[in-house]
Order: structure tokens, then C-alpha cells, then sequence
């Protein structure tokens, strides 16, 4: 299994991306929780148009499925400009991104996406273009090169990184805006089920949108994507609703548990909890126990269980925490746990 697969996973196929813009909020009263963010940002686009200039330039990070690209697509609209859209590996060549940069109308919004995988020349380019408006673009090869200075028209650059820390130094300075995105308390995540219910036409009660909001592990785009597969239980095989009892249901046929773990992440705790009494035991042995390649357990499935209390990495190896042993229904040995750090459940801060 791929990090892109699997229903609890964060990361979304294109067809999963075309499927989210229904119900993908348009303007920043709609996008749900995040309030310091969605402060920021009002304040920022409020202040640019009050001085009818664009807003300085807003990079957005944080893990997949929070909401990037749906506040870059908010910040186009608010600021009522039109949107570009590109990302980092799809400018190869700085010409592309010269010839994108030169073909913005003034005010316009260029939103590009994973934006630490730009190509090094291309980065240098956006410099000049996001500090001085301006690109030089080098026409011919070797001693007879000449670099060509073209007029940028005032733009906003909105980028967005699941990965802030590949981020060059320059890069980020340019930005006059850095937003982090947080993952989403459960009860936000409830607020945002009834809102996605509504637009889509599913009848949805309060007590399933909470069954529904505890697994989806802080990520509005993991709470959608549950919801599409509990809607389509209730279809099928219920009274159309989503309440608990079909929420429980559908996610039991789904495998997905009360706290979002699905089959690979249980087995990787009742591993550690039944073959190795809890350990510590080393990631390869671990892996090897689950029958999964090292690199999907530790990037898979770890991270959101070391994010969930549930496992502990630690220098002797990995360790499941007391939280994990009375998630699987097992009691925990006493006095064992001596060696892992106390497990700290913080599910709602991102690390990037
Ligand atoms: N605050 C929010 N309110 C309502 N819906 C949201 C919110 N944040 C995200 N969503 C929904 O979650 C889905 C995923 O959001 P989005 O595509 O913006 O994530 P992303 O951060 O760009 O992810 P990736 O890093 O994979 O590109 C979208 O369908 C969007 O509708
Ligand atoms: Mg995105």
C-alpha cells in the first residue's frame, strides 16, 4: 500500500480532487475553524484592497487535506482576481515560469502548489519577480547570453508546502504572510460533516457526525472522504441517514476504527503490544512482524500514531504507549513504561 491509498490516508488521487471541489468552501466566512489564520488573512486582503494594492505575498503550510488550496482559491476570491495555478514540479524550465509570470494581469492571484519542489533557477526567477516585479529572462547560450529585463505586473504569489522545512531561507523571507494550518478539533470537524451533508444532499444526524468526525484524524479531507463512504452504507444498505449506527457499520466494513486507525496501523500496535510485549523493538523487526516494507510503517502509519499518544519512537526503538495497549482492549503490564516518554496525545498541531 502506497501513502496514497487507503481510506484514512491524507493524501487525495486526482479523481478524490475533483471530487472535493462540491463541496470546497468559497469564501473565507465559510471555511471552518482555523480562526487565527482566517483572522489574518481577513485582515491582510481587507487592508490591501482598502489601499487597492495587491497584498503582499501568503505562503501556506501545513499536512495534505487542510485546506491550502482551498484558502488560496478564498484568497482570489475575496480579493476578486482572477487565479493561476500551477506547482513547483510543474515549472521545470524558469522560461515556463517567465512566461507565466509575464502573462499576469495586474492583481492577479498566482497559487503555486508544493512550492519546495521548485527547480533552482525558477526560484531565482521568482525572487526578482516577487521582490522588484521584474524578470530577467537570459535569451541565447554562453558568451553571446543577454538577459532581457521584463515588467512583472503587480501580482500576489499565494504558495502552499506540506513541507516547510525544504523551504530555502530567501524563498520564505519573501513571503510577507506565513499561515500554519493546524489539524481540525473534532468538533470542528462535526461542523464541517454537517455543512459537506447539507451541499451534498445527505440527510445526517449529530451523533453520526460525531461518529464520523472521531476518525477522521483532525483532516477535513479524511471527514469528507468518510462521509462519501458512510452516505453510500446508508444508501444501500440502511435508511438513507447517517447516524451512528450506520456510521459504525460502514466503517467496520471499511476497517477504520473508533480513533481512525485502519488495518495496517492496528496490526503495527498489536504487533508491538502481543509479539514484543509492548516493546522497544526496532523498526525493521516491526516491519518485517506486519509483513510492510520499514518505509511504509515509519511513514505511513507512524506518524499519526506517534500523533495520536498511541506510539512512541524512542532511541532503543519503538514502544507502544499505555494509550495504545488500552486501545486494543488489553491491559497494560505495570511499571513498563518507564522507558517511553509520557504519551502526550496532540492531535491537533502540525509538524512540518
Ligand atoms: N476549513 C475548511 N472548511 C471546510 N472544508 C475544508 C476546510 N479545509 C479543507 N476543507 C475540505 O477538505 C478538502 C481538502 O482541502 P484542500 O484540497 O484545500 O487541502 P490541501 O491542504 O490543499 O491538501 P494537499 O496538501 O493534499 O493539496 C477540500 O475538499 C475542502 O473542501
Ligand atoms: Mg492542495
Amino acid at each position: 500500500m502506497s501513502e496514497h491509498e487507503g481510506l484514512v490516508s491524507a493524501y487525495a488521487s486526482d479523481a478524490e480532487r475533483d471530487a472535493e471541489v462540491s463541496v470546497r468552501p468559497k469564501r473565507l466566512a465559510e471555511f471552518i475553524a482555523q480562526h487565527r489564520v482566517r483572522d489574518q488573512l481577513d485582515l491582510l486582503l481587507r487592508g490591501a484592497m482598502g489601499r487597492g494594492a495587491p497584498p503582499d505575498h501568503i505562503l501556506l503550510s501545513g499536512p495534505p487535506g487542510l485546506g491550502k488550496t482551498t484558502l488560496a482559491n478564498i484568497v482570489a476570491a475575496e480579493l476578486g482576481s482572477s487565479i493561476r495555478v500551477t506547482s513547483g514540479p510543474a515549472i521545470e524550465r524558469s522560461g515556463d515560469l517567465a512566461a507565466i509570470l509575464t502573462s499576469l494581469a495586474e492583481g492577479d492571484v498566482l497559487f503555486i502548489d508544493e512550492i519546495h519542489r521548485i527547480a533552482k533557477p525558477a526560484e531565482e526567477l521568482l525572487y526578482s519577480a516577487m521582490e522588484d516585479f521584474r524578470v530577467d529572462v537570459v535569451v541565447g547560450k554562453g558568451p553571446g547570453a543577454t538577459a532581457i529585463p521584463l515588467d512583472v505586473e503587480p501580482f500576489t504569489l499565494v504558495g502552499a508546502t506540506t513541507r516547510s522545512g525544504l523551504l530555502t531561507g530567501p524563498m520564505r523571507d519573501r513571503f510577507g504572510f506565513v499561515a500554519h494550518l493546524d489539524f481540525y478539533s473534532p468538533a470542528d470537524l462535526e461542523t464541517l460533516l454537517h455543512r459537506s451533508a447539507r451541499i451534498l444532499g445527505v440527510p445526517i444526524t449529530d451523533d453520526g457526525a460525531t461518529e464520523v468526525a472521531g476518525r477522521s484524524r483532525g483532516t477535513p479531507r479524511i471527514a469528507n472522504r468518510l462521509l462519501r463512504r458512510v452516505r453510500d452504507f446508508a444508501e444501500v444498505r440502511a435508511d438513507g441517514v447517517v447516524n451512528r449506527e450506520n456510521a459504525r457499520a460502514a466503517l467496520a466494513v471499511y476497517d477504520v476504527d473508533e480513533r481512525g486507525l485502519d488495518r495496517l496501523d492496528r496490526a503495527v500496535l498489536t504487533a508491538l503490544v502481543d509479539s514484543f510485549r509492548g516493546g522497544p523493538v526496532g523498526l525493521s523487526t516491526l516491519a518485517v512482524a506486519v509483513g510492510e516494507q520499514p518505509d511504509t510503517v515509519e511513514e505511513v502509519c507512524e506518524p499519526f500514531l506517534v500523533r495520536a499518544g498511541l506510539l512512541a519512537r524512542t532511541p532503543r526503538g519503538r514502544v507502544a504507549t499505555e494509550a495504545a495497549w488500552h486501545h486494543l482492549g488489553r491491559t497494560p503490564p505495570t511499571g513498563t513504561f518507564g522507558a517511553a516518554p509520557p504519551a502526550t496525545p496532540d492531535l491537533f498541531s502540525a509538524e512540518t
